[in-house]
């Protein structure tokens, strides 16, 4: 991953400053979503991707319909490409077939940076691995998407953020000089911050201990009581699991 040095973040920052003047909307639009119903549509989803043993389908032909407000598991053995189907519905990746409608835009019709802007305005994505910026603090990490959305008070509310996921006196640490738990836990700041429409997680509680993973779930189901924030979570924590409405079983690039 490429380090960001201040510079760079501030002529990113500019940068969707002025695109958020005109294309993106500071706010979802609630009635939009109510009269859609569902906050994401997967249609005949496929991904091929190109192996050493040659061209392999690691996501078949997957449909489904998540509504506003749901809690959605998916669950399955290593391999069975849970990560890869919610890279999709995040549209983190493009899929070699079918499409995905994120609040009744259409992922698969928008170019690069029409799916960034989309996302900056309704996504949070927890990675499995992560994915901090090492150069910035938990505390900058946690800022950089409000500052990229253009928030007031973006350093107030990642302190709040930092301090719910139990790491007030963790901010001024590099992702280098935290634990793999508490990176991960900055990762989950990082993605509900901007308290956005749905929240992807790659197995947020792969890395923590008993406790402390069942705090952070407690956080997730908090935001989505209060906020409606749409859960669609990668688990293999059972409990976590059983606390969503909905469970979907994958297997081998399939929903079973
Ligand atoms: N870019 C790629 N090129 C080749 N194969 C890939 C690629 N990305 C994923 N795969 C393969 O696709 C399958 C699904 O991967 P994915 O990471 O989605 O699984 P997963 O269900 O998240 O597994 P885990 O529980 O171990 O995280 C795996 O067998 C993986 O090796
Ligand atoms: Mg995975």
């Amino acid at each position: 991953m490429p380090t960001v040095t201040a510079q760079s973040r501030d002529a990113r920052h500019g940068d969707r400053r002025k695109g958020a003047a005109g294309s993106v909307a500071p706010e979802r639009d609630p009635q939009a979503s109510a009269a859609i119903g569902s906050v994401l549509t997967a249609e005949h989803l496929s991904k091929q991707v190109d192996s050493p043993e040659g061209p392999l389908t690691i996501v078949h032909d997957v449909s489904l319909e998540i509504l506003a407000g749901e809690s959605v598991a998916v669950v399955g053995p290593s391999g069975a490409g849970k990560s890869t189907l919610l890279a999709l519905l995040a549209g983190l990746e493009l899929p070699t077939d079918g499409r995905v409608l994120l609040e009744g835009q259409d992922l698969t019709a928008l170019d690069e940076d029409g799916r960034a802007r989309l996302r900056a305005r309704c996504v949070g994505f927890v990675f499995q691995a992560f994915h901090l910026i090492p150069a910035l603090t938990a505390l900058e990490n946690v800022m950089l998407p409000l500052e990229l959305a253009g928030h007031a008070a973006a350093r107030a509310s990642a302190l709040e953020t930092l301090r719910r996921v139990g790491l007030a006196d963790r901010t001024g640490h590099y992702p280098r000089q935290l634990s793999g738990g508490e990176q991960q836990r900055v990762a989950l700041a990082r993605a509900f911050v901007t308290k956005p429409a749905v929240l992807f997680a790659d197995e947020p509680t792969g890395n923590l201990d008993t406790t402390t993973g069942a705090r952070i779930g407690q956080l997730l189901f908090e935001m989505n009581a209060d906020s409606r924030t749409t859960l669609v979570l990668v688990t293999h924590d059972q409990d976590l699991a059983a606390r969503c409405r909905r469970v979907m079983h994958m297997e081998a690039g399939r929903l079973l």
